[in-house]
C-alpha cells in the first residue's frame, strides 16, 4: 500500500536560499529515495519548505524520522498523510522551479498557514502542468 505525506517546515540558515544547500538536499534525496522507492517534490519559498513524499509506509516513516532530526529545517508540520492508489510523482525528488508562480496559480501568497486541501490542490496543478 502506497502512502503520501505532505509536510511544511521552516528553513534554518541558508537552507533553500543557496544553490549549494539545495543541491545537497536534492543530491542525497535522489540517492536515498531511489534506493527506497520513494518519489516526491520539494518547494523552497521565502524561508519555508513544502515537500511531497510518496512510497511504502515503512520507507516514509524512516525518512520522516531523519527529516525530523535534520537541523537544516525546523517546525515540521505534517499536512497530509494518507493512503493513495497511485503516485502523483514519478521522480525520486524533483525541485519546483518556480514556486511563486505555482503558489499564485493556487491562489496562495506563501507556504505558511497552507492547509491540507490547498497543498493537494497545488499538487494537482503541478501534475497538470
Ligand atoms: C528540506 C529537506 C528535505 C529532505 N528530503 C530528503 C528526502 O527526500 N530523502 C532523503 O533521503 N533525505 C532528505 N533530506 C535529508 C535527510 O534529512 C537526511 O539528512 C538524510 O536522509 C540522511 O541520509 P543518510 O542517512 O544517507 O546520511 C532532506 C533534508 C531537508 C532539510
Amino acid at each position: 500500500m502506497l502512502h503520501r505525506v505532505i509536510y511544511a517546515s521552516e528553513a534554518v540558515g541558508a537552507t533553500g536560499t543557496s544553490v549549494l544547500s539545495i543541491a545537497q538536499i536534492l543530491g542525497e534525496s535522489e540517492i536515498n529515495n531511489r534506493r527506497d522507492h520513494l518519489t516526491g517534490c520539494i518547494m523552497f519559498h521565502r524561508g519555508h519548505i513544502l515537500q511531497v513524499l510518496e512510497g511504502a509506509r515503512t520507507d516514509l516513516d524512516r525518512l520522516m524520522r531523519r527529516l525530523l532530526a535534520d537541523p537544516r529545517h525546523a517546525n515540521v508540520r505534517v499536512l497530509v498523510d494518507m493512503p493513495i492508489t497511485g503516485r502523483a510523482m514519478d521522480e525520486p525528488m524533483s525541485l519546483c522551479g518556480d514556486p511563486a508562480a505555482l503558489l499564485e496559480r493556487a491562489g496562495l501568497t506563501g507556504i505558511p498557514n497552507i492547509t491540507a486541501n490547498e497543498a493537494e490542490a497545488m499538487l494537482e496543478l503541478r501534475k497538470a502542468a
